[in-house]
């Protein structure tokens, strides 16, 4: 592949994607798996990792011990890092910390892991969600005891693979002035989504793939995300005219991704017509 384009080959997938269609490829499978693809051929990923919070998913078990946790993490991420060209950036959805079951820096701890894997820092994002309603445990109240401190709020920590500066790809940017000006400021404030509607556990809200994907790559990059859920990240992907690359390990969210990704396609053909 001319390394100046980007773009994803069918000989990069070891495993035959579940949904191809377009410009959109999913893959049903672990992405701890080191053979699921070959080769270098991610521009940006964005993704949001299970938070180990007990979430009840399908098809894997969001209780481990906090080590076995860290080295799932691990390998997913050097996984990430392998199949990544050298201009790849990773905006990475996680958890500030963790109170229940022993607190834990978590945000600070998986920054920890995506570097030792490789990959370098560059800055946080901090998404305020506005969520407080999720307050319950106040610790000591109204004492100095033991009172709790919680911020109702999430990182996107932004990583690259070897040069900030992106000088591969198709140089055509399509944020706007206010949208630059105004994701450039590291505090995101937008509603988190909801499970009920979307039909999956842990979605999170299409402005988070939106923002990252058009502010951190160009049109025609290849996006991936490695934990795909609902789909969210190829929704945004596919009607901003990137290439987009998921995997997803339960066969029932590869469905729903799916579905979702077909009726956001038909909306948008609709809504590119009336142009
Ligand atoms: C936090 S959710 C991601 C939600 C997604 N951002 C969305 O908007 O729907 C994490 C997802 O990772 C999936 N998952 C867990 N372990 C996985 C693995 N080893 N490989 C691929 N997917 C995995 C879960 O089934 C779940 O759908």
């Amino acid at each position: 592949m001319d390394n100046t384009i980007a773009g994803v080959m069918p000989s990069n997938f070891n495993t035959k994607p579940v949904f191809e269609q377009d410009s959109i490829h999913i893959v049903n499978g672990d992405s701890c798996n080191p053979d699921l693809f070959s080769g270098e051929f991610i521009d940006l990923v964005v993704t949001s990792p299970p938070y180990n919070v007990g979430i009840e998913y399908d098809s894997n078990d969001d209780t481990l011990h906090y080590q076995d946790y860290l080295d799932f993490n691990r390998q997913w991420i050097l996984n990430t890092y392998k199949w990544s060209r050298p201009h790849a950036r990773m905006l990475l959805n996680i958890p500030l910390d963790k109170n229940k079951g022993g607190h834990r820096s978590v945000g600070s701890d998986l920054t920890a892991v995506a570097q030792m894997a490789g990959w370098k820092y560059h800055s946080t994002i901090v998404w305020n969600e506005g969520n407080i309603s999720r307050r319950t445990a106040w610790g000591s109240w109204m004492s100095a005891s033991a009172p709790y401190v919680i911020a109702p709020v999430e990182l996107i920590v932004i990583l690259y693979k070897e040069s900030w500066k992106k000088l591969l790809g198709s140089k055509k940017s399509d944020v706007s002035r206010d949208e630059f000006m105004a994701w450039t400021n590291g505090v995101w404030t937008f509603n988190g989504e909801s499970k009920k509607r979307i039909g999956h556990p842990a979605p999170f809200p299409r402005q988070l793939p939106y923002r990252c994907i058009k502010l951190f790559s160009y049109v025609g990059d290849v996006v991936f995300d490695p934990f795909l859920g609902s789909g969210t990240t190829l929704i945004e992907a596919y009607n901003n005219h990137r290439i987009g690359v998921g995997v997803e390990i339960d066969k029932g969210y590869c469905e729903l991704a799916e579905k979702r990704i077909i009726n956001s396609r038909s909306l948008f053909a609709a809504s590119e017509k009336k142009k």
